[in-house]
């Protein structure tokens, strides 16, 4: 098994390309609910994919009926509870995938007061529940997590052009501290 971290554009333009391109197996969608897992859910859907989309509430009209209208939905598109915080919670989902996209992560607003505690733990510790359960799945080839660019531009560097950000180019943890920039959150110097 490999797995990558990646940022939206090298999710759409390289893995997501080279694992739609293989037989079509079943895949796994984390936190299908959101922006992104909605989009790559369409998608795969629409390249015959069968989806197992997780979600907190699957009952919850307001938050996944739009999933039900896309194209294949009703034929390839499954929805099942699990939750970030809850260790073993993703063991059904992933259990029968090829591919696993692990996109859920709590994004809250500027305006959360406790934005660092009710994003990081979430966050890491469900990306480690969901590995936990991906290492636990015989038929499992690749997992892809999204990250944010945010784990990577907010370097002293950063107004060199020429720089490549990549995996090789984490941001820097002092700068981000000293700028109150925490992933998901965003900053007055961005939304400005
Ligand atoms: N949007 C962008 O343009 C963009 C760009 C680059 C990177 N990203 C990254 O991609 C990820 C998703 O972003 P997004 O914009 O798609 O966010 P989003 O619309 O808020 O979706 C996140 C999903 O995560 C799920 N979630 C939150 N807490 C959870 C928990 N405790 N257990 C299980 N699921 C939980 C929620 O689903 P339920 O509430 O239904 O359970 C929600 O639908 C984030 O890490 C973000 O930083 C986003």
């Amino acid at each position: 098994m490999r797995s990558w971290i990646c940022n939206k554009s090298q999710l759409h333009h390289f893995q997501f390309e080279t694992m739609v391109s293989s037989a079509k197996g079943k895949v796994c969608v984390t936190g299908a609910s959101g922006f992104l897992a909605s989009w790559l859910i369409k998608r795969l859907l629409e390249c015959g994919y069968h989806v197992i989309g997780t979600v907190r509430d699957p009952g919850n009209r307001k938050k996944v009926g739009h999933l039900w209208k896309l194209p294949g939905a009703n034929e390839r598109l499954q929805l099942v509870r699990a939750d970030l915080l809850e260790e073993g919670s993703f063991d059904d989902a992933v259990m029968a995938c090829e591919g696993v996209f692990h996109i859920a992560s709590p994004v809250l607003g500027k305006s959360d007061s406790n934005c660092k505690e009710a994003t990081l733990g979430p966050a890491i510790n469900g990306t480690l529940n969901v590995l936990r359960s991906c290492k636990k799945s015989p038929f499992l080839k690749r997992v892809v997590l999204t990250s944010s660019s945010s784990a990577v531009r907010i370097r002293d560097e950063t107004q060199q052009p020429e720089l490549l950000w990549d995996e090789t180019t984490w941001s820097s943890v002092p700068l981000c501290e000293k700028l109150q920039v925490i992933q998901n959150c965003t900053p007055d110097y961005i939304s400005a």
